[in-house]
This record gives C-alpha cells, sequence and structure tokens, in this order.
C-alpha cells in the first residue's frame, strides 16, 4: 500500500495505472473509518483493478458552527485497517494542497441542494461537490464508491458526475448497520453507552413507518408521527430537524407515501447530529 500526500504525485500514480490498462476505483473518506467504509473498499476492489482512498477531512463542508476541529481523526488506525484490506494507494493531502492560498473556485449542484440537509446546512454541498470534483480531477477514477447513508450527498454527487461529463461509473452501496439497526458512523464514537443504546431510536421510527406503509398507511402526516412516537419512547430527549418524504431519485418532496419513495431524517441524539434514511 503506497501513501501519497500531494495532489501531483497522486496525479502522476493515476496516469501510470491508466498506462498499465489498469482501472482505477475511487473511495473518498474524511477518515475515522469504520466497517460501512471497509464495505466501499470491497465494493472498490470487486469493481476496478487499483483502489485509490482518499483521507481528507474536508474544511469546505462544515459550517462555523460544525465540527470540523474535533471531527474524529485517527490515520494510524486507518492506514492500519486501508494496509489489512491491501488497499493500493491513499491519498491523504494537507489542506494546502488542496486549497491552496487564494483558491475560490467551487462547484455546486443547484436544485437537488436545496431541500433536507441543504437547508439545515448551508454550503456543505458545495463544499462536498468541489471537494470531490478536485479528487476525480486529480485520480481520474473509472469507479467512485459512495454510501447510501449520505442519500442526499450520493445523489448530488451522482448528478455532478453526470452534468460535469465525468466518465466515472457511479456506485452507491448500501447502508452497513450495527445489529440494533444504527447505521455507522464515524459520529457515533461520540456517545457513550447509554447514548449509543438510544442512539437505535432512528431506525426504529424509520422502520416502524415502513411497516405501516406496507400495511396500507396513506398519510404522510401519519407515517411523520410514528416515527417521531417510535424514536421518542427510546430516546425522550431526541430533537428531530427534519423528517422528509422525497421522490428518489430528484429529491422532489412528495405530499403522500409511495412505492420507492424515500423517507429520511435528521436528528440531535444526546448532542450528536445523526441522518438517516429507509426508502419505501
Ligand atoms: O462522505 C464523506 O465522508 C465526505 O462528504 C466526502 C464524500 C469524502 C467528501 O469530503
Amino acid at each position: 500500500m503506497k501513501i501519497i500526500r500531494s495532489s501531483k504525485k497522486m496525479s502522476q500514480a493515476a496516469r501510470e495505472c491508466v498506462a498499465t490498462g489498469k482501472t482505477l476505483a475511487l473511495v473518498p473518506t474524511m477518515g475515522a473509518l469504520h466497517d460501512g467504509h471497509l464495505a466501499l473498499v470491497e465494493r472498490a476492489q470487486k469493481s476496478a483493478d487499483i483502489v485509490v482512498v482518499s483521507i481528507f477531512v474536508n474544511p469546505k463542508q462544515f459550517g462555523p458552527d460544525e465540527d470540523y476541529l474535533n471531527y474524529p481523526r485517527d490515520n494510524r488506525r486507518d492506514l492500519a485497517l486501508l494496509r489489512e484490506r491491501k488497499v493500493d494507494f491513499v491519498f491523504m493531502p494537507p489542506v494546502e494542497d488542496i486549497y491552496p492560498e487564494g483558491f475560490e473556485t467551487f462547484v455546486s449542484v443547484e436544485q437537488i441542494t436545496q431541500t433536507l440537509e441543504g437547508k439545515s446546512r448551508p454550503d456543505h454541498f458545495r463544499g462536498v461537490t468541489t471537494v470531490v470534483a478536485k479528487l476525480f480531477n486529480i485520480c481520474r477514477p473509472d469507479v467512485a464508491v459512495f454510501g447510501q447513508k449520505d442519500y442526499q450527498q450520493a445523489q448530488t454527487l451522482k448528478k455532478m458526475t453526470t452534468d460535469l461529463s465525468y466518465p466515472i461509473k457511479f456506485i452507491v452501496a448500501s447502508t452497513v448497520r450495527e445489529k440494533d439497526g444504527l447505521a455507522l458512523s464515524s459520529r457515533n464514537q461520540y456517545f457513550n453507552a447509554r447514548e449509543r443504546a438510544e442512539a437505535r431510536c432512528l431506525i426504529v421510527g424509520l422502520r416502524a413507518a415502513h411497516e405501516a406503509f406496507k400495511a396500507g398507511e396513506t398519510s404522510l402526516i401519519a407515517l411523520k408521527t410514528l416515527i417521531s412516537v417510535e424514536a421518542e419512547a427510546i430516546c425522550p430527549t431526541i430533537k428531530f430537524e427534519y423528517i422528509a418524504l422525497t421522490e428518489f431519485e430528484t429529491l422532489e418532496p412528495l405530499d403522500a407515501p409511495q412505492k420507492g419513495a424515500m423517507i429520511s431524517l435528521a436528528a440531535s441524539v444526546h448532542g450528536v447530529r445523526l441522518i438517516d434514511n429507509l426508502r419505501l
């Protein structure tokens, strides 16, 4: 496994791979790796000859009151995990390599970033699309792999890939969950044991809504109420930011549940902001 810390060297290594006729898959991450990331790596290894994992905590996607400085970082552990998985390259540039002084060019996807996370976190997606566009330009992947847990992010990046004509196969891999259903997230490590046990409340609420829909519930209000009642029964202090029902591809809001639609939510659970989703 080769660790590369400069975009120039990464571009060069990627060009060398292409010259030998090998295909390259990129898994962009912000580190603090968990089994969800490792599932993306596995998917990448099945999809291309060479796998690059980037580790870069991207300052441009954090709001001023968000956890950029405290975001969990553990390079030594991350590198050990990736070495075990026989990843070919880890790209871990310093911030000034990606955003040199005077940097002022951004990529933004306009429509689908206006709802859900985009409402609660202005400029978040602009930061995500900008850094991923840069990673695409540097690594020139044939394949890129993202997780379904960050559903709006995945749809936004997919749109960017199409709109900017990147010749990249875009893979969205299923959310990996703990035994009790909690979606894996680097932020789960902020919880103590009791808080962690209560964090399953999100998926319990979502699954209850899914069951109710399957049993014939047609009211969106009823589904939303069910999610909050079920979640509050487990974590009485939960604070929902949003519970939304949208068309899967376009993220257009829907008034009534329909098969294939997406229910997404964001909530603060013991002060930790979590997101999750489930497709009807
Ligand atoms: O999902 C993440 O970890 C980040 O948003 C990403 C895609 C690596 C861009 O910084």
